[in-house]
């Protein structure tokens, strides 16, 4: 875990690695990555070699249970936001003072499966967390752990437009990508995310994986977009908290909960809180580096319109006949 300036933060140290996730990437395809040297291809989805051992714990050890939540993006697609406002859904007692959120980054308050819980250790202790317990992921369908997809544990899958989603993911990994490593063009960047060399990606394919998978297990998932959260956070509140049964009851209404929890997990509110400004997580990134513009277009200011027409003209091939679109 990184605590210092000088040490590697914890998603790039490579020394902890099994001997047995080495063998297995020495197997796997490789290409170069965005914050790490590479990312390897397992499953259909490439995937920074940390990230990699830590999908395979969770996949071997991680028990579902039936009342379990699970958020699930591809990243820069709303993670941060949708988990303050799952929590603070779950958790509505006092939203104006008190509430956890003011004092601990949403990142902390839902834990990612792959990224925090089953980073460092094979089998976490989870015995301690209150039902329903609330993860996040950013795997693919196709690399969730069984027991997910078995059980009846709920999945909420939030998608981004690619372009933004893009534009984000490009600014994060220039802040996040080691100052030892040559620096890389957005151009070139723009191509891997294309070609589907991100991490976690392909993007589109991560999408119909999820898209493309509750005609299975009807009721298990559902779909929400960034787009919708920032046009009307309100009614998606409300259609969330149905789904996950707990509805707004009348006397909350009027009360104004709703408001209060659109309000407390806005961008401007969220990341003017000291400890989403202040710090770093333990896997090594500072809490702020959630936090850029979070708005709705804002790949007009990047993309070039080829570079637009070129993403429009990807989704439009991929999702041909899925009966999916943005
Ligand atoms: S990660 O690394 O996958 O967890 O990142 P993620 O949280 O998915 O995406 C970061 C982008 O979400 C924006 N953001 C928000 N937008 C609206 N409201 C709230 N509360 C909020 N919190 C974070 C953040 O600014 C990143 O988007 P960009 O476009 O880069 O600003």
């Amino acid at each position: 875990m990184a605590n210092s300036e000088t040490q590697v933060p914890a998603f790039l140290d490579l020394d902890s690695i099994s001997q047995e996730c080495r063998e297995m990437m020495s197997r796997l395809p490789r290409e170069r990555g965005w914050m790490n040297l590479f990312l390897y291809q397992y499953q259909g989805f490439w995937h920074p070699p940390r990230q990699l051992q830590a999908t395979i714990n969770c996949q071997r050890h991680f028990q579902a249970q039936d009342s379990d939540i699970i958020l699930v993006t591809y990243p820069k697609s709303g993670t941060t936001w949708l988990k303050a406002l799952v929590f603070s859904l779950m958790n509505r007692h006092n939203l104006r003072d008190h509430h956890p959120l003011l004092t601990n980054s949403p990142h902390l308050l839902v834990p990612f499966l792959e990224l925090d819980l089953y980073f460092d250790a094979h089998a976490p202790d989870l015995s301690q967390m209150t039902s329903p317990r609330l993860f996040a992921t950013h795997l693919p369908f196709v690399s969730l752990p069984e027991p997910i997809r078995r059980s009846s544990c709920k999945i909420v899958y939030c998608y981004r437009n690619p372009k933004d989603t893009f534009v984000s993911l490009w600014h994060f990994s220039k802040k996040l990508r080691p100052k030892e490593l040559p620096s890389l063009p957005m151009e070139l960047l723009f191509d891997r995310f294309c070609s589907g060399v991100s991490a976690y990606g392909p993007f589109w394919d991560h999408v119909l994986g999820y898209w493309e998978n509750p005609r299975e297990t009807p009721g298990k998932t559902f779909f929400i977009t960034y787009e919708e959260m920032k046009a009307e956070p309100r009614a998606q509140l409300k259609r969330l908290a149905e789904f996950l049964e707990c509805p707004f009851s009348r006397e909350e209404e009027d009360k104004g909960t709703v408001d209060d929890i659109a309000r407390l997990c806005s961008f401007d509110s969220l990341s003017g809180l000291e400890p989403n400004k202040i710090g770093k997580l333990p896997i090594g990134v500072d809490s702020n580096s959630f936090f850029r513009k979070g708005e709705v277009g804002g790949w007009r200011d990047a993309l070039t319109p080829s570079m637009a027409e070129e993403l429009d003209r990807i989704s439009e091939h991929k999702f041909r006949g899925s009966g999916f679109s943005f």
